[in-house]
């Protein structure tokens, strides 16, 4: 991907090779109801990719297949080459084990509109739970690392409060630091700021946006925050009807789009 002018200054270009991202013929049923079918992309390693369209195109599904919480119903997902959930041997799907599974998604992690802490445990204890449980780490490590993650996202007074006892803005920065604490290579933002007040919305934008200023996380993200979207992403895939209606650079996509149900699209939420 050659850079362009709105590539951001600070990230390198992400490079060719395995992609961090694949969806292989990806088909995602309800019932009777197809959302996604022949789905095909890829992600590059550090590469971030903002997800828009029109509700109801399956931008949430796509995150959620990725973070496994949605089983795949035909297809393949791979995170950097290798399969996520299913394989391919010898013309035949079959399904992984779910412990191969469960450990490919500790590379990858999620922060969604409406927060998800555990309401019973203080903003510190949401944060070295994964770490400590899942990774294996001691507490006083994962306790360490948890307050420099609070330091980073404006709250490192507010490691003993409940989560209640936040704003949504508060509570969205601690899902972010939760996520981060798991040092995931992938990270997937549904809609973060979606939730918020418009006062507590920049405080979100701006750690993540100092996120993607200072690590080469691969994101793949669904905002309406247009702006936010320019300024971070490397490029911008436009979905109707679960599949890839066009994808570009931000410049191209919002300055120049080739559809008019992106133009529409576009104008419905600038
Ligand atoms: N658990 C479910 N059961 C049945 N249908 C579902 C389920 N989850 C999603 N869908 C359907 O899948 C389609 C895609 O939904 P999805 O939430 O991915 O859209 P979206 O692009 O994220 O929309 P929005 O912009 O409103 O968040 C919709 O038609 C939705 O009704
Ligand atoms: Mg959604």
């Amino acid at each position: 991907m050659p850079p362009t002018e709105n590539t951001p200054a600070n990230s390198s270009t992400p490079g060719a090779g395995t992609p961090a991202i694949e969806f292989k013929d990806v088909e995602k049923s309800f019932g009777p109801t197809t959302v996604l079918k022949d789905l095909n992309f890829t992600v590059a390693p550090g590469e971030r990719v903002t997800l828009i369209g029109p509700s109801g195109s399956g931008k949430t599904t796509i995150l959620r297949l990725v973070m496994t919480l949605e089983e795949l119903t035909g297809g393949y997902i791979f995170v950097d080459g290798q399969p996520l959930t299913h394989e391919d041997r010898g013309g035949k799907r079959v399904e992984l084990p779910k412990k191969r599974t469960r450990e490919m998604t500790t590379r990858i992690g999620m922060v969604f509109q409406q927060f998800n802490l555990f309401p019973n445990m203080t903003v510190l204890e949401n944060i070295i739970e994964a770490p400590v449980h899942v990774l294996g780490k001691s507490k006083a490590d994962a306790t360490k690392e948890a307050e420099e993650l609070l330091e980073r996202v404006g709250l490192a007074d507010k490691a003993d409060a409940h989560p209640t006892r936040l704003s949504g803005g508060q509570q969205q920065r601690v899902a972010i630091a939760r996520a981060l604490a798991m040092n995931p290579e992938i990270l997937l933002l549904d809609e973060v700021t979606s939730a918020l007040d418009p006062e507590l919305v920049g405080d979100v934008l701006g750690v993540l946006r100092d996120i993607a200023e200072t690590t080469d996380i691969t994101m793949l993200l669904v905002t309406h925050e247009m702006q936010f979207a320019r300024d971070v992403s490397h490029r911008v895939m436009m979905f109707d009807g679960g599949q890839v209606l066009e994808e570009g650079p931000p410049d191209q996509i919002f300055n120049n789009p080739q559809h008019e149900r992106t133009r529409k699209f576009l104008s419905s939420v600038l």
